[in-house]
């Protein structure tokens, strides 16, 4: 078992195994929106889970357009959805 680690969502703290998918959490946690599409607001999620599509694009530690999917989770990561 991973070390549980926190991590910021949102600006709430979540607790999260380090070494996860950060889309696995983002999925659990947000019930699998992770953001809208700005053309007719569509919701978007993970979908391929492996690093293909860019539906599961979210920001961490200020960087935008990081692919949840295949970003791990590690302690203390400031992680950003744009779901309005
Ligand atoms: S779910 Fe497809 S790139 Fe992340």
């Amino acid at each position: 078992m991973s070390a549980l680690v926190t991590i910021d969502l949102d600006g709430r703290a979540v607790e999260a195994e380090a070494g996860r998918p950060l889309g696995a959490l983002l999925h659990r946690e947000l019930n699998a929106v992770l953001r809208h599409t700005a053309k007719d607001g569509a919701p978007r999620g993970l979908f391929c889970g492996m690093g293909v599509c860019f539906d599961c694009l979210v920001r961490v530690d200020g960087r935008e357009g990081v692919r949840a999917c295949v970003t791990p989770i590690r302690a203390g990561m400031r992680v950003e959805t744009v779901r309005s």
